[in-house]
């Protein structure tokens, strides 16, 4: 199916990682929905894809709420028709101090980074599965169905302070590859990214001063720290033909920090 065909809807896509995964599924010429809590940064992605010639539509949703979501996918269908790709890409950092956080902090985070991607994708891979089952399962190398879910390095290591967020990622990419399992048999395909730190508001909220950079910068290989667009062309890669084969897997754009044992100052002694 041609990318002009194809419905791509981004969760999270007014900001950072999402709106560089919207802005480049729009070049190359997908229908967007960008589903977002924050009404007016949403308004103003719309707009700023649609006045480079994209088609996009922006819902206000929040990814938490299951009525939101029931919302997002009937704008969806009422606008486009169908949907064939979604990013999971919703999320906030959130945790503290172990022995001080608060029940209702790790129930917040959980409730966006983990069950809204997974309402989210249920929801639209029951509207996967019926179109699959009018218009035939394409064959793998024509790939049409894909969800990909923005997780982090922090699926797999952690920081003492972030509890929920860690535990969210880690959870994020059990449930990628179990409903690569679960929707193998119809064609659709699931996968994570795992971004390492990437400059979006995210960060900022995390400290990129002076001496927080100083910190990421000692601890990724590549020496700087990613952009969004970096992650945006991975989730196209992902729902494209070239990644046919590609089911279950989490890839890790990190600046090479996963692969780092000591910090990169200690490797240059
Ligand atoms: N920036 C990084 O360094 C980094 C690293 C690893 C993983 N990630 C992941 O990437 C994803 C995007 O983060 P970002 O860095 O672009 O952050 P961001 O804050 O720039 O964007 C997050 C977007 O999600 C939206 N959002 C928040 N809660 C929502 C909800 N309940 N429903 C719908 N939308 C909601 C926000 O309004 C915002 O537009 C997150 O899942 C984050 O965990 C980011």
């Amino acid at each position: 199916m041609a990318w002009g065909d194809r419905v791509v809807i981004v969760t999270g896509g007014a900001n950072g990682i999402g709106l560089a995964c919207a802005r480049g599924f729009a070049r190359k010429g997908a229908k967007i929905v960008i589903a977002d809590i924050d009404q007016s940064a949403g308004l103003e992605a719309q707009e700023e894809i649609a006045s480079n010639g994209g088609t996009v539509l922006f819902v206000q949703c929040d990814v938490g709420e299951r009525l939101d979501i029931h919302n997002l996918i009937a704008a969806t269908l009422e606008e486009f028709g169908r949907i064939d790709v979604l990013v999971n890409n919703a999320g906030v950092v959130g945790g503290g101090n172990f022995l001080d956080l608060e029940e209702s902090d790790f129930d917040r985070v959980l409730k966006i980074n983990l069950k809204g991607a997974f309402l989210t994708a249920q929801s639209v891979a029951r509207q996967m599965v019926s179109q699959i089952e009018q218009e035939g399962r394409v064959s793998d190398s024509g790939r049409t169905y894909s969800i990909i879910n923005i997780s982090s390095i922090e699926a797999v290591v952690g920081t003492p302070d972030h509890v929920p967020y860690a535990v969210s990622k880690g959870a994020l990419n059990q449930l990628t590859k179990v409903m690569a399992l679960a929707l193998a048999p119809h064609g659709i395909h699931v996968n994570a990214i795992g971004p390492g730190n990437i400059n979006t508001d995210i960060l900022k909220a995390r400290g990129s001063d002076t001496k927080g950079r100083k910190k990421i910068l000692s601890r990724t290989p590549l020496g700087r720290i990613g952009d969004p667009e970096e992650i945006g062309s991975i989730a196209v890669f992902l729902a494209s033909p070239e990644a046919s084969y590609v089911t279950g897997q989490t890839i890790y754009a990190d600046g090479g920090r996963l692969a780092l044992n000591l910090l990169v100052e200690d490797e240059k002694d």
